[in-house]
């Protein structure tokens, strides 16, 4: 088996906290084929970019990055972030395009290929991962590299016609040509994408996710829905439940039921809406008035890109609004913390609340709703409301599938989440656990890397 080389914009270097489920899953694959992880090591450095630091841990090679503030804006803050980000999440009237923003992005990634192409050999497996890495691929071709390399897009793939709308969308979205395969969380983000090809990048759709670049070379594009550790959250939930946070929270709601919702402050997920919404039940079930806490972490996300400051504020006002119309002298009805809790922690957290919120306006899969759902008590789980909008809705059925746009249906799904049967929420829990523990993360990282060897 060749070796596997994981490229991406963060890297999770052994002994830092931020490892989430999926780097769990991608450092099962690097430890299996010994392997290399490469990307930007998340700080801003003073001096130039581009210094390379390395870090062993058994078989795997750990080698990060230097970004100076510089780059860090142009490509980071700047390309990826307010111009990638908002496009690919169908949100054109944020799209921020100039042509110093593009220049920067294609920069960095040519810092990338410069210093990956040299630790290359000729049988790696190289996949590279989201957004902010779209044209290495092309980089590295140009600098010689011949072997497979793939690439998964972990957000969504928009329509043609809103890419189109982005100056130069061709130059960019034809690197993905360079590529073996391109993965995408979706069936409909692969179409889209095939779309694509068709109407504005001059490729040959030859059937099966087949295609045909202008120039002759050949591809695939196909899609792997992500998962997550199913079992490992399902433990490590019932495990939490000892853990003082959780005891803390669970005594401070005395009796009421809990809504729980978990979200990087970014406004692709819907938050101004859910807030609304959940005012929207408050007001529109005034039987449950008083019966239920809704809980919402958002930890800040990207503070340095003026959308998410706008968006803090904004929620912000709305959250002292709903609580100053609505709260009792004993009884908050919204809980709103930017603090962030450790990934086991929130595992206990999901197991407490009766309700689980994810109602983002678009989003690539979402793992918040499959870790809601990995985290229950199989005896007595609660109740995922979660947006037709997220990529997780496609796989997720027996969820109360809501429009997050309309917020009397959203109240009516908080209403009915509440009250549901347990027998009813045995059914639907069962139904999801059964998937997620199908399609869990190293049925995906496996089924992607199958496909890259065979494409
Ligand atoms: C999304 C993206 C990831 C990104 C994460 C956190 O899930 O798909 O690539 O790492 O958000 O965002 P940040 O900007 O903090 O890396």
């Amino acid at each position: 088996m060749s070796r596997l080389v994981v490229v991406s914009n963060r890297v999770a270097v052994p002994g830092e906290s931020r490892a989430g489920g999926l780097a769990v899953g991608l450092l099962a694959a690097l430890r299996e084929r010994g392997g290399l992880w490469f990307g930007w090591n998340g700080k801003v450095a003073r001096g130039e970019s581009g210094a390379l630091h390395e870090q062993d841990d058994g078989d795997i090679r750990f080698v990060t990055m230097d970004l100076n503030k510089r780059d860090l804006d142009a490509y980071y803050n700047g390309f990826a972030n307010r111009t990638l980000w908002p496009l690919l999440h169908f949100r054109l009237d944020l799209v921020d395009y100039d042509r110093a923003k593009r220049d920067g992005y294609r920069r960095v990634n040519a810092m990338f290929a410069d210093k990956l192409a040299p630790m290359l050999r000729e049988d790696d497996t190289v996949w590279i991962h989201d957004y902010h890495l779209i044209p290495l691929a092309s980089l590295l071709r140009e600098r010689g590299i011949g072997c497979k390399i793939g690439f998964f897009l972990h957000v969504p793939m928009p329509s043609a016609d809103l890419v189109q709308a982005m100056p130069d969308h061709a130059r960019l979205f034809s690197t993905l040509y360079a590529y073996d395969l391109v993965g995408f969380q979706t069936q409909r983000d692969v179409d889209r994408f095939l779309s694509y090809v068709r109407l504005f990048g001059g490729g040959r759709l030859l059937g099966d996710g087949e295609l045909e670049a202008p120039g002759g070379r050949r591809l695939r594009a196909a899609a792997f829905p992500i998962g997550i550790d199913t079992e490992l959250i399902a433990r490590q939930a019932k495990a939490a439940m000892s853990k003082q946070a959780v005891r803390n929270l669970r005594g401070s709601l005395r009796d009421r039921q809990l809504a729980i919702g978990v979200d990087r402050l970014d406004y692709s997920k819907g938050l101004p809406e859910r807030f609304r919404g959940f005012e929207r039940y408050l007001e529109r079930h005034p039987d449950q008035h008083g019966t239920l806490t809704y809980l919402q972490i958002a930890p800040v996300s990207r503070g340095e890109v003026s959308e998410y400051r706008d968006l803090r504020s904004q929620l912000e006002q709305i959250a002292g609004h709903i609580n100053g119309g609505h709260a009792e002298p004993d009884w908050t009805p919204l809980r709103y913390v930017n603090q962030n809790f450790t990934h086991a922690t929130l595992t206990g957290f999901y197991r407490s609340a009766a309700v689980g919120l994810v109602t983002p306006l678009r989003d690539g899969m979402n793992l918040v709703a499959k870790e809601y759902v990995a985290a229950q008590d199989p005896d007595d789980p609660g109740v995922l409301v979660l947006s037709l909008l997220a990529g997780a809705a496609d796989e997720l059925r027996e969820a109360l599938l809501v429009n997050p746009h309309d917020l009397d249906g959203v109240a009516d799904a908080i209403a009915t989440a509440a009250t549901l049967s347990r027998p009813k929420r045995i059914e639907r829990w069962q139904a999801m656990m059964e998937h997620l523990r199908h399609n869990d993360i190293n049925h995906w990282r496996q089924r992607y890397l199958e496909a890259l060897d065979a494409a």
